[in-house]
Parts: C-alpha cells; structure tokens; sequence
C-alpha cells in the first residue's frame, strides 16, 4: 500500500516537471475512464476497472437501459488484473498474486449482487474466494470463459492457457491441471468462444492464421481454419448454425463449416471487428471513419446472395471500442452495450447502450445511452 501511494506520487512529479513552468500545478488534471470491462451473460450487470492517472478502482453496475443505476465503488483494483463472469451473478478475476512470488496469478471468484428491478438497491460483491493459482510466463491479455465447456481460456501475446472451472456443491473450483496452447513467434489476437469452441487469429510478419479449438478436449490440438501469405486474417467470429466470419484484409468473409465466401459488400471503409446479434440473423461491422468509429448493421448474407450489400451505419457520435449484442427488446430494438468515447465532448472510455431498430433506417429509430460518468 505504502509503497504504492509513493510510486503515484513519484508518477505526479515526473509529469509536473516534464510540463512547462508557466502552466500552474492544479490545472493537470488526470482523466478517469474504464479501462477494462466484463459483462455478464445476461447483459444487466459489469465489472468495470476505472483508471485514474496510476490508480485503478473496481466498480460494479446494474445495467438497465430504461434508467441509469450508478456504478459502485467497489475496492481498489490492480492494473494488470483481468475479469469475466462465470454465470450471471460469479465474477472471476485473475490477478498477480499478492503473496509475492512472481509470475503467480491467482483466480478468485465473488458473488454479485445486483438488480435493476425497481427499488434498485445498489449492486454489491462478496469477498473474494480463492480457488487456485496459475503460473503465467507472460503478462496477461484477456480472459475468455466459455460455459458449455467450462473452460477458461487466459490469454498471453503467444500463448493460450486453458484452466476448466467447474461449479460444485461447495462452488466453483479448479479442475485438473492448466493446459499450455503455444504459439511461438506468432502474435495471438481476436480470442472469441461460441461456448463450446475457441477461434482467434495468429499471425507474424509474413503469415496469417485463424485457428478453431474444440474445447471439449483441452489437450486436443487447436485446428487450423485459414491460412495466408498475403492477406492478413483478422477478428474471427462465431455466428449461429455453424458461422464463422472474419475479416481477410478487412474485406468480410463467411463460413458455414463446409464452404466459405467472401461477402459482396458497398462498403468503402475497413472495419476491424465483427459482431454477430445474439440470434445471428444480423451483423455488426465496426468501422473508422472520419476520426471516429461506428458500428454498420447489415442482414447475415445467405450464400446465394450476389447483389452487394450496403451496410447502414448506426448514428453516435464518437468512437466506438467495443461492443456486445446483448439482445433485442419486446418492440424488436437490438440493444448493443460497449465502450465509447467522444473527445470533442471531453468524454473518456464510458459504458453505453446503443440501441436501434434493424427494419428501419436507423437515422430516424436509434438511442444512445449512457450507463457511466466518470469523465
Ligand atoms: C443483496 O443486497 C440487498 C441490499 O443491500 C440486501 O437487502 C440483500 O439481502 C442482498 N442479497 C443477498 C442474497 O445477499
Ligand atoms: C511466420 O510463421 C510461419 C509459421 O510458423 C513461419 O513458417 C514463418 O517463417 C514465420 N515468418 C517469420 C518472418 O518469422
Ligand atoms: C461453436 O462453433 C463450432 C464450430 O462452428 C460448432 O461446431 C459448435 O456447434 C458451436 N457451439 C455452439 C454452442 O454453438
Ligand atoms: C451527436 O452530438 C450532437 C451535438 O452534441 C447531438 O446533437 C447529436 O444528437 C449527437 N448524436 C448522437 C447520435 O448521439
């Protein structure tokens, strides 16, 4: 803790005296924002890290997008931890251990308690549970759970590690030992589930890969699906019935499992992700342009389909990070919830909803929603 508090001051005097003496102390002003997020399954809770200059907090929020719950403060947090929920209501988190040896990260669980049904009460967690340790090599990415497999993919910059997390009586525990997926000199990115498999692309300077990984079998060999010399395979994605898309030099590719296309698009930007809605009928390009990101809705393409499709882009202003399809309400608006910034109104990383209707244009039937304020 001590020595903590002393690095963030050292951190503030390195910045003061690296800025021009004219410009008074008081007007550095350190902004806040999410820097790493979990949602849960159902979409109506997260685990948000918020970063202040060198200090991290960990809040906890109810998502309901009809009124704003706000974020509790839950604890200070460590910046190289990383979340995901394991059910709806089980954070894990994975954290360097705080006993000291190095290259030990520890798994712990908590319960959240949350709800959005009025009268809200604020959203509280239970003291960490430790359920074991794991020895990383390298500092980790992300963290990946896939459900159905019970699995929990720990993403490192050239390896995966696969831990199987199961849920008891007593509660969740480690089962067996980690398994090591090595992927040497080959950059691991995109790491995506469907539950059951893994996909994520590998790639170096002269070669691109999209590999798949039957989870089932964790000491099974991860399968390759695509392969390039010249164009780089990007942001692999699991639809429903068997899809799998990806981006080959940003242009949209679908698979079925048996056969794969490129899709006929009227699309002049490169987008760098891919989201499929929950029920995989829809697509989600999200796209630079004009200094900012948005997310372009198009309809899944059916193979047979050769008239170029025009994605339509969803209004918000800003740019997009990330996002998730949680959904789509009763009058039929698909609901995304994902990390947004906008600069020009002085807005850092918040949580959003963006919410739109798929069967009109979206220019004149959209929302945006914001779900946090620290910026
Ligand atoms: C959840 O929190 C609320 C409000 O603090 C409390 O009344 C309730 O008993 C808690 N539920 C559980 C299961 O701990
Ligand atoms: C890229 O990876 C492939 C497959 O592992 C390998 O054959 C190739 O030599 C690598 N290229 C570079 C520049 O390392
Ligand atoms: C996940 O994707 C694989 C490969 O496309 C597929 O075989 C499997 O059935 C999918 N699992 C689920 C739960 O949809
Ligand atoms: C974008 O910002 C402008 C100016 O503040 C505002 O009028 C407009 O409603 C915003 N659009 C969206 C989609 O949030």
């Amino acid at each position: 803790m001590l020595s903590g508090n002393l690095l963030a001051v050292f951190g503030l005097c390195a910045t003061a005296l690296a800025i021009p003496s004219q410009i008074p102390f008081s007007s550095i002003e350190l902004i806040k924002e999410i820097d790493t997020w979990a949602l849960n399954p159902n979409g109506d809770a997260a685990v948000i890290r918020v970063k202040s200059g060198s200090q991290h907090e960990l809040h906890l929020l109810a998502i309901n997008a009809q009124f704003t719950v706000p974020s509790v403060s839950y604890d200070a947090a460590n910046a190289q931890a990383r979340y995901t929920f394991l059910n709806d209501q089980t954070i894990l988190t994975v954290s360097p251990t705080s006993e000291g040896q190095e290259g030990v990260w520890d798994l712990t669980t908590q319960i959240l308690n949350s709800t959005t049904i009025p009268p809200a009460y604020p959203p509280s967690a239970s003291k960490p549970n430790k359920l074991g340790g794991v020895i990383l090599r390298s500092d980790l990415k992300e963290l990946v759970h896939s459900a159905q497999a019970s699995v929990l993919t720990v993403v490192l910059p050239e390896d995966l590690v696969l831990i199987q997390v199961a849920q008891h009586e007593e509660g969740w525990a480690i089962k067996g030992e980690p398994q090591l997926v090595k992927h040497k000199n080959l950059k691991i990115e995109g790491v995506t589930s469907n539950g059951t498999h893994l996909a994520y692309s590998a790639s170096n300077h002269t070669a691109s890969f999209i590999y798949l990984f039957d989870l089932h079998d964790t000491s099974s060999s991860p399968v390759l699906l695509r392969h390039s010399t010249k164009s780089q395979l990007i942001a692999p994605t699991f639809g429903n019935d068997e899809h799998i898309a990806w981006l080959s030099d940003r242009q949209l590719w679908l698979s079925t499992g048996n056969d794969e296309w490129e899709v006929p698009l009227d699309f002049d930007l490169f987008p760098e992700k891919i989201i499929f809605s929950k029920d995989g009928k829809a697509i989600y390009l999200l796209a630079p342009h004009d200094d900012q990101q948005s997310l372009f809705h198009l309809w899944t393409p059916s193979k047979s389909a050769t008239k170029p499709i025009a994605p339509v882009r969803i209004p918000s202003n800003g740019t997009i990070h990330s996002a998730i399809h949680v959904g789509t309400t009763p009058l039929d608006h698909a609901h995304l919830i994902g990390i947004k910034s906008d600069s020009a109104k002085g807005e850092g990383k918040e949580l959003w909803v963006i919410s739109h209707s798929p069967h009109e244009d979206p220019t004149y039937n959209y929302e945006n929603i914001r779900l946090t304020y620290f910026t």
